[in-house]
């Protein structure tokens, strides 16, 4: 690995986000993989000449639910594309009274309820374990905090992030079995996402935009569509601006990640070399 790498800035926009305001030199491609059909072609520009790879994670128009998205594609274009770094957006619904709609959750924990999505690009042949104890890039949770304050935006550094199948939302006792366990916020794709791209040796970090308070809080019966598109919709813009003011603060050359993101596979195959 070189002493300092210049970081190439992934970005994942999930429900709402479908395009970055303000990159420049702007070109859709698409980029082949062996692990099938990607959510859609890459659009790839510069923010502050700083280079961005953005992926719509359900495609443009919204096509693809989450338990049909080729995680492993998605990740493997990503890092096919040289980016360094992955920032994923998502809406969240919100299991703590103290995280209402509008608020943007920088997490630093998962709970994997999904069961139906393929989640490792290790298979047959060659096995490997990689550590998902902090399974979010710390050193980018920082520079989104620094940036989530600047620009004054509502927000929470921390937060545990239930993904669950899907795609129906929860039952009641469900959310209230979720808050039972402490998550702060449910949606239904940063798992495997997070997993891929931690076996991809990318940093990682999510940031939860939350739309609605799920169902068991008593002012808020069911969710629904038209409730969590309202609010995603100002989420979008509130998202935009997120990214428009981190990208340069990620821009510069840099040294390995002080978490080791950029390694995870140094001591994780079990697997011996074949000769
Ligand atoms: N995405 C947005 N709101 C959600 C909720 N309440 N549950 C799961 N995913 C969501």
């Amino acid at each position: 690995m070189p002493d300092q790498i210049t970081p190439v800035i992934g970005l994942i926009g999930g429900s709402g986000l479908y395009d970055i305001d303000g990159l420049q030199d702007r070109r859709w491609e698409r980029v082949e993989s062996p692990w099938g059909e990607p959510s859609d072609e890459l659009l790839f520009g510069t923010l502050d000449g700083v280079r961005c790879v953005f992926l719509p994670r359900h495609g443009r128009g919204h096509r693809i639910p989450p338990s049909e998205l080729n995680y492993r594609a998605n990740i493997d274009i990503l890092k096919r594309a040289g980016c360094t770094e992955v920032l994923s957006l998502s809406a969240v619904g919100s299991l703590n009274g103290d995280l209402p709609p509008g608020t943007f959750v920088i997490a630093d924990q998962f709970i994997d309820r999904t069961f139906a999505r393929k989640k490792s690009f290790f298979e047959t042949g060659c096995v490997a374990h990689v550590s998902m104890a902090h399974p979010l890039c710390p050193r980018l949770g920082d520079v989104l905090e620094a940036a989530a304050r600047e620009i004054d935006l509502q927000h929470k550094r921390g937060g545990t992030y239930l993904v669950m199948e899907g795609p129906q939302f929860s039952t009641k006792a469900e959310s209230e079995l979720y808050r039972a366990w402490g998550c702060d916020v449910i949606g239904m794709t940063n798992m495997p996402e997070a997993k891929l791209a931690r076996e991809a040796e990318l940093c990682y970090a999510t940031v939860a935009m939350v739309t609605d308070f799920d169902c068991w809080h008593p002012d808020h019966d069911a969710v629904t569509v038209d409730a969590v598109v309202k609010v995603m919709t100002e989420n979008a813009s509130r998202a935009k601006a997120l990214v428009r003011r981190v990208v340069p603060m990620l821009g510069a050359p840099r040294g390995p990640c002080p978490s080791g993101c950029d390694r995870a596979l140094d001591n994780a195959i079990v697997t011996p070399p074949a000769n």
